[in-house]
Parts: C-alpha cells; structure tokens; sequence
C-alpha cells in the first residue's frame, strides 16, 4: 500500500540511515529537481556496534527504530525506506582495469557497461560481497583522462575501477536489523562515499582531497584526484579511544571522560592555555582540579598515531602521482580542539572542518536547534547517503516501497555475480 505524504510535498522523499558505533541518525530530506531540503532528523544512541560492525542485533534494532520514529514524528510521514550507510574493518577497496572493442564508430552507453563488467570480473572470495563498482578513468584509444566517454569516437575503450567489498556477515546483519526495525534497504552505500558527497566540494575532488571522516569508532577515508574516487579505507580508531585514554589517564567513568573530552579536550598542548583548569568528578563522586593542559598531553600521541595512519593511506593512494591538494574533516570527532592543526603541521597539506553542504536550508521546522543540528559534521554521513543516491536522478519514495529488503538486496547481488562471473547467485543466497 502507498502511503500519501499528508503534508503533500511535491518532491520524493529520501531518508539516509546512518548506523553509527555511537549514534544512529535518520535523516529525511525532500529532494526535487536540482533541491534537496532537509525536512527532519531522529537520532538515537548506539551500543550495538564496536568498530563500525553490528555485534548487539537487538540494540541496534531499538536505536535504528528510535532514530526512524524521531524523524517520522519530525516529517509527519511513514518512513518504509533507507539508502544505509556501512563502514568498519571488513571494507576493502582495491582498483580493477578493463578493456573493450567498440562495434560502432560511437561510443554507446552498452560499450561503457561491458568495459565496466570486464573489470568488474575479479576473484571475490565467497564470504565477501562487491558493494561498489565505481568507474574512475576511462581511455580511448591511448587518450587517458576521459571522464564521459559516450558519443566520442573511437576503437578501444579501456576503464579504471575501484572496487570496494565488505564481508557478506556483515553486510547482512546490518539488513537483518534494518530489516527488524521495519524499513525496507533500497542500497547500500560506502560511509566515507557518503561523507564526501555532503561535505567535499567538486572543485576540491578535481584538484586532490582526502576525505577523513572521524567518528566514534571507526576514521572513514575516501580520496578523490581529478574528480573521481581513487582509494577509500577505513581505520579502527575513532573518537571513543580519545575517551578511553582520557578516562584511564584520570581514572575517571567513560561518561565523565566523554564530558572532559568535548568541554575541555584538544589535541595539542599549545592550544591549552597552562593555568586554566576544570573540575572532574571520579567514580566515588569526588572532585578534584585538573590543568586542562594535562588533558592535551594525555590525548595528543593518539591524535599523532591517528594523523600517521591517515597519513600513510593518503600515501599508499597516491602512488606515484603528485599529492592531494588538502584534507577535508568531517564526522563529530573532529569537533575536537586543535585537531586540524596538529594534522595540518604533520602531514604538510592544508585541513579543513567539512560540514554537510549542498542542501537547502529551508527545513521544515525551522527552530534554532533543527538548524543548528543538521549543521554539524556528525551529520555528514546521514545527509551524504541523501545526496550521494539521489545525485539529480529520480529516485523511490521513502514512504512508498513494498517488499522483501533481504530478497531484493540479495536480488541485486545475483545479478551482479550472474554478470560478472556466469554463477548462478542462488549459491550466494543459499550462504544467508
Ligand atoms: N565537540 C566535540 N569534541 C570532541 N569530540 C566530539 C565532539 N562532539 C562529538 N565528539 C565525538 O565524536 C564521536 C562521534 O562521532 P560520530 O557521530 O560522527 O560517530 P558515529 O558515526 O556514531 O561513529 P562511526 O562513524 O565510528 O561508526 C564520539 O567519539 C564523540 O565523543
Ligand atoms: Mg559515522
């Protein structure tokens, strides 16, 4: 059954999903043509999660059916169906070539799917599952650097891919539960693919940029160069361990360490001014006076290893092309004090804070808070997965899709071992 938008919105809403190790957001959005307003946010906390992987199902379902409700309640709208974002150690990204013949003297939109299959023909061991095939280059003929190739003419059509896959486990525990909150998964997306498409500007993708996305468990990475993916990663170190060093180098509770760390943290000690000071309450609810200098000397070597491991995959990426052009940082870590800085200095390149940009302001509810809430890197993944899947095209309605989520994931999955490999895909779905 479809259900109507009582406000009767003229353009499709889209709700992103962003299942975080601290926070799981929904967000809606109205998208028309060329527009995309934020109408709502529900947000609840997450503890079914560590490292970005779904390890509580139960949990997970609660805050994944808080976080819908709040955004509901928000829109005035049923939500049946998300663009999920996945993240955590199990992701790999890894590049892929192929290369066709053209029939025609054209270049049709068929030759530059069979050239994108014939890349996409790769071993993929049988617990992991392809997530994205995302075409970075294309080279006709010898002429590299071609980004549309349809309607140019030419022989020989070559592609650069970049494949990203994710363990089938815990692709599929991420449905199940989305699936038990009672939404219905129209795709997945890579989280960092997502961050990037709300918080890097195109100008930034031409020239070279890395998106780090810091988060509570997890620092998400995706690097751009001439306007096209080229390396995503993602790290198991986020914005928790902050806490966890400040809680066992005070011997404070986590709640309190949390407290510290977003009134009074800051990655490097310059940014400390020596005689401020802040009470902190330990686990026998005594308070004792403590320099906030010292709280910097406790977190600066795990921002410094952080900066090392973005560093080194920013690196790793580049390969023998000349380097990025900056550092984009998003996600609620990188909220915390002096943090761009101290990477800024480490890695000689420039850093920014990236918060969610390419959406209306127009939102529905108009409050301070509503406002200022969507304006907040932690919200760059939820309203990247809006803009990332919508990217001018129609798209479904989040309050009018029917159906099996699991059958019609897995659905999309076959197809995709069917096209590259010949393999019937119910061998796949036999696994689930
Ligand atoms: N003002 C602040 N200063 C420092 N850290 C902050 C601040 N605000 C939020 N954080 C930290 O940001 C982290 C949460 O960020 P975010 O909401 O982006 O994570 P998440 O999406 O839930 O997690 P993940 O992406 O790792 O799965 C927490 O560690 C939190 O302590
Ligand atoms: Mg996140």
């Amino acid at each position: 059954m479809r259900i109507r938008d009582p406000l009767g919105r003229k353009g499709n809403i889209v709700v992103g999903l962003d299942v975080g190790t601290t926070k799981i957001c929904a967000v809606a959005a109205e998208v028309s043509t060329g527009k995309t307003d934020i109408i709502a946010i529900g947000s609840a906390p997450s503890t079914g999660l560590r490292k970005g992987v779904v390890i509580n199902m139960e949990s997970t379902v609660d805050s994944i059916k808080k976080a819908i409700k709040d955004a509901e309640a928000m829109a005035g709208i049923e939500i049946r169906s998300v663009y999920v974002g996945i993240a955590g150690g199990h992701i790999k990204g890894f590049e892929s070539y192929g290369a066709v013949g053209i029939k025609g003297k054209e270049v049709k939109p068929q030759d530059v799917e069979r050239a994108i299959d014939s890349a996409s023909v790769v071993y993929v061991p049988l617990d992991r599952e392809v997530l994205h095939v995302i075409p970075t280059e294309f080279i006709l003929d010898g002429q590299d650097g071609i980004k549309d190739p349809v309607g140019m003419a030419g022989v020989r059509l070559e592609v650069k891919v970049h494949i990203v896959t994710g363990a089938v486990s815990s692709v599929q525990n991420l449905l199940k539960c989305c699936e038990r909150a009672g939404v219905e998964v129209i795709d997945i997306v890579l989280e960092p693919i997502a961050s990037a498409a709300a918080a890097l500007t195109e100008d930034e993708k031409d020239r070279g940029a890395a998106l780090v996305d810091i988060g509570g468990g997890t620092t998400d990475i995706a690097i751009y160069k001439d306007g096209s993916l080229r390396h995503t990663a993602v790290l198991a170190l986020g914005g928790n361990h902050f806490t966890n060093d400040i809680g066992i180098g005070l011997r404070i509770p986590v709640q309190e360490a949390e407290r510290i760390k977003k009134k009074y943290g800051c990655a490097i000690t310059s940014v400390a001014d020596e005689a401020e000071e802040m009470d902190v309450a330990g686990a026998d609810k005594q308070v004792r006076k403590i320099q906030r200098r010292y709280i910097a000397e406790i977190i600066q070597p795990r921002c410094e290893e952080l900066t090392e491991l973005i560093k080194r995959e920013i690196e790793s990426s580049s390969g023998l092309e000349p380097g990025l052009s900056c550092v984009v940082l998003t996600g609620g870590a990188s909220l915390l004090a002096g943090l761009d800085r101290l990477m800024e200095a480490n890695m000689g390149l420039s850093v920014r804070i990236g918060m969610p940009e390419g959406i209306e302001s127009s939102c529905a509810s108009n409050s301070p808070l509503f406002q200022s809430n969507v304006n907040n890197p932690m919200y760059s993944t939820g309203v990247g997965l809006i803009l990332h899947s919508t990217d001018g095209e129609t798209v479904p309605n989040a309050f009018g899709i029917n159906g099996d989520m699991v059958n019609g994931i897995f659905d999309r999955m076959k197809e995709w071992v069917r096209n590259l490999f010949g393999v019937n895909g119910n061998e796949l779905r036999g696994k689930s």
